[in-house]
């Protein structure tokens, strides 16, 4: 939290047939951060890419990847997608019969790997569930949309469930990343920011843009003076 700005493009928004050519293009435009989302159709309503897309991906990519499992029982797939390849693995709280084990045993996994361990919580799961193990994570990732589709509006509001985690972490002294997913752009980017988050996945706002570069450029800008703001007045 309060970290140096990210910038993750979601390459869910990417033109699938052009697949190699818009991740050399997100490389080039100042992208720190790959973020793929996996959907099975029963997590969400909605079905993307799987393991051997990542197997191909890790093949190519210059920058770190980052996998946002939106899978029911991620503790069966878990290991497919470690062997994959990954610099950080994200499950859902919600995904679990048991979120009290089965976070526990995906965190294991997942840094037994070396790698960075991340949940995160859809907009109605309340930031108090994560007190038992926020201090085992790398990073939270908090959607500002429910999960299932780019180009959703971002939900107003996020910027408190941001600043919750942030107050977990100084009452447990802990510190994570904070990722925001869902809606980011320019114009919702600084409230984030301001609250705390550090990382920002940006789909349509990025693929879509005229100038991909340019808009990665801005949000990096204005969610770094929101985020030393932020900073400073706590
Ligand atoms: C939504 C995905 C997001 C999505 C972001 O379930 O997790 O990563 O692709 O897209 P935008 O930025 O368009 O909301
Ligand atoms: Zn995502």
């Amino acid at each position: 939290m309060y970290g140096k700005i990210k910038i993750a493009p979601s390459i869910l928004s990417a033109n699938f047939m052009k697949m190699g050519e818009d991740i050399a293009m997100i490389e080039r435009c100042g992208a720190d951060i790959i973020h793929v989302d996996v959907m099975d159709g029963h997590f969400v309503p909605n079905l993307t890419m799987g393991v051997p897309f990542l197997k191909d991906l890790n093949k190519i990519a210059k920058l770190p990847v980052d996998v946002h499992l939106m899978i029911s029982n991620p503790l069966e797939e878990l290991p497919w997608f470690i062997a994959a390849g990954a610099w950080g693995i994200t499950v859902h709280y919600e995904a679990f019969d048991d979120p009290a084990t089965g976070i526990h045993e995906a965190i294991g996994l997942i840094h037994a790997a070396g790698i960075r361990a991340c949940v995160s919580l859809k907009p109605d799961t309340p930031v108090e569930v994560l007190r038992p193990f926020i201090a085992d994570l790398d990073m939270v990732l908090m959607m500002s949309v429910y999960p299932g589709f780019s180009g959703q509006s971002y939900i107003e509001g996020t910027e408190n469930r941001v600043a919750e985690v942030v107050a977990l972490c100084d009452e447990l002294g802990c510190d994570v990343d904070i990722q925001v997913d869902g809606g980011i752009k320019a114009s919702t980017v600084e409230r984030v920011a301001r609250a705390g988050a550090d990382i920002f996945v940006m789909g349509s706002a990025c693929f879509t843009a005229a100038d991909p570069a340019a808009a990665m450029a801005e949000v990096r800008e204005l969610g770094s003076a929101a985020g030393a703001e932020g900073a400073g007045r706590r």
